[in-house]
């Protein structure tokens, strides 16, 4: 076991001496180059904690995206470990985590709702510990509003150390004193990590944290710290226990898993990683999400070569006009993400493309939006996730002035979503009468007699079938089509044709 690294024990008692560990913007958008400046562990359970949960119950509510979901389960990884038992009555928990999402105000504003909605509960259970987690925890201005105005919250760390769960609740528990531990340095790579996953079949592995390219609208890069890849073996053995374990898909998870390998020796690329990965022989492979910055040759290449790669991309545009993409901090131009499309649209025939789509950037024009709906019809999109912009405390766009109402922003976005869900009703119709291969997630969340499940190409479908199981891999003949879903009925009774 490999003790943690003596600069992180300094760095954390240098700052124990405030009391609390606050964020700190300043030091978090900080990035030293090479490997040097990150911290690799090993994690094992504080003896003091092993039964810390024993006849207790845990509950986590999750925002954000797939890092945070995965972020989660290694949490309840921590607290089973911990012998605390899941619940999913919140009434019922003695410990309520809620790990946050700082993407936008609306991802904010839903956590301060549910803080007050959770004040009630401390009420009733005065022993009742309130944690909050993720990516909110790392925004100073949030946690001195938390700190002032939400009495309730007993505990606050960030996406940091969240290794570091066992000994803050223990803390909490036994002070009954609030305890703040976010840390803005560069972060960790921690292994060894208990996880808690939420599918049996389907999982998200991490292959690497943080973000460098510090877009100027985003605040991920000071809530996630530097780009830190994990180490490929370490990846490798995940994948194979995964396998070994029965699943038959995983996602591999990064802010830009494009530049994969560039904060290590510099030898090991994401196109390196994912033929290693296909080669491990899991039936699917997804990753998400990939930088149009960073996506290479060599990778087209591997995506085109293995059977085992799904065939659909997300390739995040966030817009169509190229001086709002230099404004953006993003480092192509809208001529570089076309190239980068028909590109790939020639290596892999049948690939489909998911994107997503910011409209209301300070000040961009009609004319600007209008280029952004114009890639859209050249693009054709399976699926995009459309935002409004919203300034971020800290980030370099918040400081742009902007004299776009508000209103005119809505207004963007609604011609923007009836312009996607047109392509997505466009490009599924080709789908009528094709057998699509499915993998079974479980019964319809609408309807418990119908079975649901992911094509290949992501598209989700809704069928019926006769001794079908979750994680079987199926062929379904579509037999109607939907904008964003498509039915069908299995032809084979959910034997796996892998
Ligand atoms: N790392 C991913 C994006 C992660 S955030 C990438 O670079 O593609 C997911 C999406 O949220 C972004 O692609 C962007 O479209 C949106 N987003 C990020 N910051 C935003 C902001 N300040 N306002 C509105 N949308 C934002
Ligand atoms: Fe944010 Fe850009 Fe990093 Fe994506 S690549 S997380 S949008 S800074
Ligand atoms: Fe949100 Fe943090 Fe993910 S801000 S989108 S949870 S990286």
């Amino acid at each position: 076991m490999v003790e943690p690294s003596l600069n992180l024990i300094e760095y954390i008692s240098m700052n124990k001496k405030k009391n609390y560990i606050l964020p700190d913007l300043k030091a978090a958008r900080v990035r030293t180059p090479g490997d040097d400046a990150i911290f690799r562990t090993d994690f094992s359970l504080p003896e003091a904690t092993v039964d810390l949960g024993k006849g207790r119950y845990y509950f986590i509510r999750t925002y954000g995206c797939a890092a945070n979901e995965r972020d989660s389960e290694t949490l309840a990884g921590l607290f089973e470990r911990m012998g605390y038992a899941k619940t999913d009555a919140m009434e019922q928990a003695d410990v309520i985590l809620l790990n946050t999402c700082a993407i936008r105000q609306n991802a904010e504003d839903k956590v301060f709702g549910q803080l007050g909605a959770i004040k009630q509960l401390k009420r009733n259970n005065p022993d009742l510990i309130l944690g909050v987690c993720g990516c909110m925890a790392q925004e100073e201005a949030t946690v001195n509003l938390i700190l002032s105005k939400y009495p309730q919250v007993d505990l606050i760390f960030g996406t940091h150390n969240i290794h570091r769960l066992p000994d803050l609740l223990l803390n909490a528990v036994l002070s009954k004193e609030r305890t703040v531990e976010v840390l803005s340095n560069q972060g960790e790579v921690v292994e060894n990590l208990p996880a808690q996953r939420n599918s049996r079949h389907k999982a998200f592995v991490h292959i690497m944290y943080g973000c460098d390219k510090f877009c100027t609208y985003c605040i991920v890069p000071f809530t996630r710290g530097k780009q830190r890849s994990r180490k490929m073996a370490d990846i490798i053995d995940e994948v194979n226990q995964l396998k070994t374990q029965g699943y038959k898909e995983v996602t591999l998870l990064g802010q830009n898993v494009n530049a994969y390998g560039k904060d290590l020796d510099g030898q090991t690329t994401f196109a390196t990683l994912l033929e290693q990965v296909a080669l491990t022989g899991i039936p699917r492979i997804r990753f998400t999400t990939s930088h149009p910055f960073d996506f290479e040759d060599e990778m087209i290449t591997v995506i085109a070569k293995y059977d085992n790669i799904m065939p659909a991309i997300h390739l995040p545009v966030q817009s169509g006009n190229s001086d709002i993409l230099k404004l953006m901090g993003r480092r192509y131009t809208r001529e570089h993400y076309l190239t980068l499309v028909d590109k790939i649209k020639t290596a892999i025939p049948d690939v489909t493309f998911s994107t997503d789509i910011i409209v209301g950037f300070p000040n961009e024009t009609q004319a600007q939006f209008e280029d952004t709906l114009s890639l859209v019809d050249r693009c054709q999109y399976d699926l995009a996730y459309t935002f409004i912009y919203s300034p971020r405390e800290g980030t370099p766009a918040a400081k742009m002035e902007d004299h776009i109402p508000f209103s005119e922003k809505q207004k963007r976005l609604q011609q923007l979503n009836e312009r996607i869900t047109y392509y997505s009703n466009l490009n599924n119709q080709k789908y009528k009468d094709a057998i699509v291969e499915v993998l079974v997630d479980g019964p319809s969340k609408k309807n418990d007699d119908v079975w649901s499940g992911y094509t290949r190409h992501n598209k989700l479908v809704n069928f019926s079938g006769e001794g079908i199981h979750c994680g079987d891999i199926v062929q379904v003949k579509i037999t109607e089509v939907k904008s964003y879903s498509l039915d069908g009925i299995a032809i084979n009774n959910g034997e796996t044709n892998e």
